[in-house]
């Protein structure tokens, strides 16, 4: 039949979300597995918690308006979803490019949600549904505030994370132009010094080229923790 009123759009909108956050759910699921940040695990884990009690919501706003909740396929978290699993099969990455990658598959994740909330709560304000508003406005704020916490942590994760992937992986500097080999080693040290990234790559590069003992101030300042995250 085909959807001629605002109701009918409202409902799809509703069924499209409630599928979405069951799907967003498992992908938490998985998620919670592939990060290893303590911080961040801790936050996926309660985002996934939030995400339950979110679907409960969506679950009275149905009933809000008179309607029986039925989740509709979400074509869109289908594909992110699917954007997740495809680079893992195709890239197959390491622990921690996997566990960087996932910072950007949850913020995609995220914003979707807050688009289809500010999307939904618009349609429910003009037809007046005022308990639906304000059911959706509660999810949209945790949706925000879960976009924001990864937005806000994300470089210093990535940081982290840099330390234990491959050398080449965190030598590549773009305020200096590009990728710098040992060759220029003089820079990657300076850089080091800066950050302590570039130190963990030539630790982890003089470790595989068996050169440790001449290692110098940058790996020096290596600290202990970070060879342990390559292993
Ligand atoms: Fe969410």
């Amino acid at each position: 039949m085909p959807a001629t009123q605002m109701k009918e759009l409202l409902k799809h909108e509703l069924g499209d979300l409630l599928y979405a956050e069951q799907l967003i759910l498992k992908m938490l699921g998985t998620l919670t597995r592939e990060v290893n940040n303590p911080e961040m695990k801790a936050r996926v884990e309660e985002h996934a918690a939030e995400t339950e009690e979110q679907i409960e919501r969506l679950k009275r706003a149905f009933e809000a308006i008179g309607e029986k909740a039925k989740a509709e396929k979400c074509d869109a978290a289908v594909g992110l979803k699917a954007e997740h699993d495809s680079f893992k099969k195709e890239e197959k990455p390491s622990k921690p490019v996997l566990e960087a990658f996932d910072l950007g598959s949850s913020l995609r994740v995220e914003h979707y949600e807050i688009a289809g909330y500010r999307t939904a709560i618009a349609i429910a304000q003009v037809m007046g549904e005022n308990e639906v508003v304000s059911l959706l406005n509660e999810t949209l704020r945790e949706e925000e505030a879960m976009a924001s916490f990864i937005e806000r942590n994300a470089v210093k994760a990535l940081k982290l994370l840099a330390e234990q992937m491959e050398p080449r992986d965190v030598e590549f500097t773009p305020d200096e132009g590009g990728s710098q080999s040992k060759a220029k080693g003089g820079t990657a040290a300076k850089s080091a010094s800066k950050s302590g990234t570039a130190a963990k790559s030539r630790t982890t590069a003089e470790k595989s080229s068996g050169a440790g003992k001449s290692g110098g101030t940058a790996a020096k300042k290596a600290p202990a923790s970070r060879a342990k995250a390559k292993s």
